[in-house]
């Protein structure tokens, strides 16, 4: 496979360091020059990395193209490339459609959809492919799990989980704050809470035929302590909440419209 980047920034910069650290690491790399800071260090630390001198060098040069860069501008920018029958474009772009985009990079056959995370870096967390695909299942495979899909839909809400990813550590940061108000040092605090909550990650892995609210129960033991908070937060409505919460980017990524998923979401 040869590898292209239209687009270097961060989701780049992190599929291209998850790939490189792999046993089997010998995909041969071309990214597009922007950012140029980004694009010529991955070249400075990895073998087989390059830097084209434009986007459509790396078109020329490559079977495999992934879009890494901005709804906002992938209009300006796809539009302005000559793009092969044979290439096959792997859509980054979240919130454009498949048929968005292979409208944009005519004649391309041969269009797939995916949605890796930042994590990738660490060969860590999961890729979203639409529709099926067994390349790219392989390819994001050694870069951690794949979730294949065959409906755009299901490829949308599972996009959603994404914007989830924010308020998961503001929740982190409330029990962090509660316990240094309440006298514990802070590296203290910090270190409890990441070697608890990575435990109760594992939980649902380990007892794969446990729903979540089962393990939620498990813990609610009546009159104790955890059932009073989950009681008490569910009283409030705060559960209804996130769930509306849920709809509300639903349909903003449902509609195309959502700026921006990733860290800076
Ligand atoms: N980051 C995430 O967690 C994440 C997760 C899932 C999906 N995505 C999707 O992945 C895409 C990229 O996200 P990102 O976080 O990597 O964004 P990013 O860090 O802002 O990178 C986008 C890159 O595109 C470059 N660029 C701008 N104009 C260009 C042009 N004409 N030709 C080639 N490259 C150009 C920018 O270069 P300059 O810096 O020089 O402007 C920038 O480095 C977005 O569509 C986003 O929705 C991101």
């Amino acid at each position: 496979m040869k590898l292209g980047f239209i687009g270097t920034g961060a989701l780049t910069a992190a599929i291209v360091t998850g790939l490189k650290s792999a046993a089997d690491n010998s995909v041969t790399v071309l990214l597009s020059p922007r950012n140029q800071e980004i694009a010529a260090s991955l070249a400075l630390r990895y073998r087989d990395v390059r830097v084209a001198p434009d986007n459509q060098a790396v078109l020329d040069s490559c079977d495999t193209v992934m879009l890494a860069v901005w709804p906002q501008i992938a209009h300006e920018v796809l539009t302005g490339l000559r793009f092969r029958r044979d290439h096959h474009v792997v859509s980054l772009i979240a919130t454009l459609s498949r048929e968005e985009i292979a409208t944009l990079i005519a004649p391309v056959e041969h269009v797939t959809k995916a949605l890796p995370m930042p994590m990738i870096a660490h060969r860590q967390g999961a890729t979203i492919i639409c529709p099926p695909d067994r390349r790219m299942a392989a390819f994001f495979g050694r870069l951690g799990k794949v979730i294949e899909v065959d409906d755009p839909s299901e490829f949308d809400a599972l996009s959603v989980v994404t914007a989830s990813f924010a308020s998961y550590f503001k929740y982190l940061d409330t029990i962090h704050g509660w316990l240094k108000e309440h006298g514990v040092a802070d590296a203290q605090a910090r270190d409890y809470i990441v070697t608890i909550f990575k435990a109760l990650a594992n939980a649902p892995e380990t007892t794969p035929d446990t729903g979540f609210m089962d393990l939620a129960q498990d813990y609610a033991t009546r009159g104790g302590l955890n059932e009073q908070i989950l009681r008490e937060l569910t009283a409030r409505n705060v559960f209804d909440a996130f769930a509306e919460s849920l709809d509300g980017v639903h349909r903003r990524i449902s509609a195309g419209a959502a700026p921006r998923i990733g860290p800076q979401s």
